[in-house]
């Protein structure tokens, strides 16, 4: 039988990397796996994790979700010349008061969450669409569903995502296309090493007021503690875009956690906002306000 056909991008750590991994550890060896990663000098713990199970059914592919070129090449070297499941996993994080982000660290930001994004699904988009079939997972964010304070851009970044997959999903439907998003919570992974964070002794601070400093030492350590007390790990996100995986009918939402539920919930039951708001400033600052 033909294998399923995936391909994954950032799989050099973190959620990308362990998807490759269960995937091409298959004991079935139902997929062929494309894993995709920008630098590929980062390939050995991939090679690690699977341990030389991977001559037929992985396939570790140099690609920058920036950077069209690659995408085109790794496009030309799927051998079975079609892709069943693109799963559009790479990201990156920017932490701190907005006002000391610059232009170039708030443009990478969206250049790799929403408009890398974008581009690798416009890149497969024409062959998923005359085969008739496929799928399209997406890694999705708490922060594309609601705002964190000092995670403007990046919020702004996986909000816009939800959009265009929305935008994406209702038309695809008609080409037997599914598109699903896999919205996580805190995750075990390099994330918090790999995100552009203005550090507490950071002298671009220096220019900040000191209302916004004290309300960001609080937040660091709001995100220290949800890090340590709630974050799942890579293997529970893993059986989540499972279920998307093998659904013969999966669904454009799936939570991985339920922690931010009440907060999805008052989006409904109080669409003027102001609760949410108040809601969350409370859960993440209430420390200040004792
Ligand atoms: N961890 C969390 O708490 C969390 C929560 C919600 C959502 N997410 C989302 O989960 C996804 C995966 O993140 P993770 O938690 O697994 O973090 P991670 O371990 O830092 O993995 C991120 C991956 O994205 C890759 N990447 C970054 N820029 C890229 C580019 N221009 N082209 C191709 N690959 C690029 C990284 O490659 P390099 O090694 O080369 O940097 C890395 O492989 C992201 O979309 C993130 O927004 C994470």
């Amino acid at each position: 039988m033909d294998k399923t056909v995936v391909l994954i991008t950032g799989c050099s750590s973190g959620i990308g990397l362990s998807l490759a991994v269960r995937l091409a550890s298959d004991p079935d060896r139902t997929y062929k796996v494309y894993a995709t990663m920008r630098n590929l000098d980062k390939k050995e713990r991939l090679l690690e994790c699977v341990k030389g199970l991977h001559k037929e059914t992985l396939d570790i592919l140099q690609m920058d979700v920036t950077d069209r070129q690659s995408i085109l090449t790794v496009r030309g070297r799927i051998v079975e010349k079609r892709l069943d499941i693109l799963v559009c996993n790479a990201g990156v994080g920017l932490m701190g008061p907005l006002e000391v982000q610059t232009l170039d660290s708030m443009r990478r930001i969206l250049e790799v969450n929403l408009l890398g994004t974008i581009q690798t699904i416009q890149t497969f988009l024409p062959e998923m669409k005359a085969q008739g079939q496929g799928r399209i997972l997406v890694t999705g964010s708490s922060g594309g569903l609601h705002g964190f304070p000092f995670n403007e851009v990046y919020c702004a970044s996986k909000f816009a995502v939800e959009g265009a997959c929305e935008s994406l999903a209702i038309l695809l439907q008609h080409f037997n296309i599914h598109v699903s998003l896999i919205e996580c919570g805190p995750v075990n992974t390099d994330f918090l090493v790999n995100l552009q964070k203005v550090e507490l002794g950071d002298t671009s601070l220096q220019e900040v007021d000191s209302h916004t400093l004290s309300l960001y030492e609080k937040y660091l350590q709001h995100c220290d503690s949800i890090f340590q007390n709630a974050a799942q790990d890579t293997e529970d996100i893993v059986k989540v875009f499972l279920d998307a995986i093998q659904s013969p009918t999966p669904a454009f939402r799936y939570f991985t956690s339920s922690v931010m539920s009440p907060f999805t919930q008052m989006k409904i039951t109080e669409p003027d906002g102001s609760q949410c708001i108040r809601a969350m400033s409370e859960l993440i600052f209430s420390a200040e306000e004792q």
